[in-house]
């Protein structure tokens, strides 16, 4: 039986050589646990077969109005029935024009027109087309009737030729379909976050530092942001791409992120500190580089950084506070002292050694109610229920505060 809580995608291919994307699209939509059906027209079949997509989303694909796979005859209403989304990728220049004109001669298009739910689409065209004064105007007139489009991008195109009308990446859709299906428990909330290590420089080229990607604090920036929340992250130095949509901060030291947590603080809903603080830094860190021919032996003397969530949740009107514990050994006991010293909501435990670097995540969370063990997951799928977790404790406290 199918799952009524997942989400469910109606997938349309129109003919354009970006088809082969749509191979992987199906695969990044399903890793997210959306279920897809996949629509295609009969230019679409000339670029990509309807096995490779059958096979992928493990649904029959359909391209006929005249199905008789589908027991009402009318494939174009029942195919769209319980969809929460239409998706088009790639949306050829000739396809956003019919549907400007609300035209409907095959399966794709009369879907687009029936539909009961928003449509999506990722256009892709070669660059005269895309800059062309009609698909413009076209293009704005849908964005007026309600549809998300979704990119282009700049950049090679399949005619050999440089410019704007690419389709964007499968996962850059992937992402947003999964952003725009997701429920918005922080709508409205303002959210800050610390990730990643901090940096603390010994002299002009060395430094102490934790273990941390950022990773998990980029995935709960980005969870966060798909719950409608407005995100401020204040990143340690990582190499990975800027949540889309969130406002970045980017510093090196414990003092610096302090700062920048000082300086925002005051117009945060929710913290979460999933930074891995260093807890010392280097007294007086040399201006030059300590020559060890000079200094065979090196004594560094290292005085304590300031706890930043600790100070966040001791603020005499604190934001919803929640942190990350990364233990080696007896984790939920340890995770659960810090907790409490910490004076925070939420803490969420990991062991060091399962998570640093790795895309996924075995995490416990701690609140007053007691631990609540998740599952190995990707990162990106813990920190959406981290996130749900927390929609949850921040709607129980603002309730009680009223
Ligand atoms: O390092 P520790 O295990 O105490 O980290 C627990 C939590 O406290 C994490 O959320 C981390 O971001 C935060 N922390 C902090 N400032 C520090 C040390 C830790 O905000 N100096």
């Amino acid at each position: 039986m199918t799952d009524p809580s997942r989400k469910k995608v109606l997938l349309g291919l129109t003919g354009g050589i970006a088809a082969y994307k749509a191979a992987e699209l199906v695969r990044r939509l399903t890793e997210r646990g959306i279920e897809v059906q996949v629509v295609m027209t009969e230019a679409a079949c000339g670029f990509i077969t309807p096995a490779t997509l059958q096979a992928l989303s493990g649904n029959p694909v359909f391209t006929d109005m005249w199905d008789t796979r589908v027991a009402s005859g009318m494939a174009h209403i029942e195919l769209s029935r319980g969809t929460d989304a239409i998706v088009v990728a790639p949306a050829t220049a000739d396809f956003i024009a019919k549907l400007v004109h609300g035209l409907a001669d095959d399966l794709l298009s009369t879907l687009a027109l029936a539909r009961e739910c928003p449509l999506l689409v990722a256009p892709a065209m070669n660059r005269q087309m895309w800059d062309h004064p009609a698909t413009q105007r076209n293009i704005a007139q849908i964005k007026r009737d309600g549809v998300i489009v979704l990119g282009p991008a700049s950049g090679d195109q399949a005619c050999g030729e440089v410019g704007m009308g690419r389709m964007i990446e499968a996962e850059e859709i992937a992402e947003a379909v999964s952003a725009f299906l997701a429920p918005k428990l922080l709508a409205g909330a303002r959210v800050l976050i610390t990730a990643g290590p901090t940096f603390e420089p010994i002299d002009a080229v060395r430094g102490i530092t934790n273990r941390s990607s950022g990773k998990m604090g980029y995935a709960v920036a980005r969870a966060a942001l798909e719950a409608g929340a407005e995100v401020t992250l204040i990143s340690g130095p990582v190499s990975l791409p800027a949540p889309a949509g969130a406002k970045v901060t980017q510093v090196e030291t414990a003092a610096q992120m302090f700062e920048a947590v000082k300086r925002h603080v005051a117009r945060t809903d929710i913290y979460i500190g999933v930074a891995a603080v260093a807890d010392y830094r280097v007294d007086k860190p040399r201006q030059h580089k300590i020559k060890k021919t000079v200094e065979p032996q090196l004594q560094l003397k290292l005085v304590p950084n300031p706890d930043i969530l600790g100070w966040v949740a001791a603020r005499p009107k604190p934001p919803f506070c929640a942190g990350f514990a990364a233990e080696s050994r007896n984790l939920d006991a340890y995770a659960d002292q810090k907790r409490r010293r910490k004076n925070v909501q939420l803490m969420v435990a990991n062991l060091a050694q399962q998570a640093i670097g790795a895309d996924d995540n075995e995490v416990t969370l701690l609140d007053d109610a007691g631990t609540h063990r998740l599952e190995r997951a990707p990162k990106e799928v813990v920190a959406r229920q981290i996130i749900a977790h927390i929609a949850k404790l921040y709607g129980a406290k603002r309730r009680k505060a009223k």
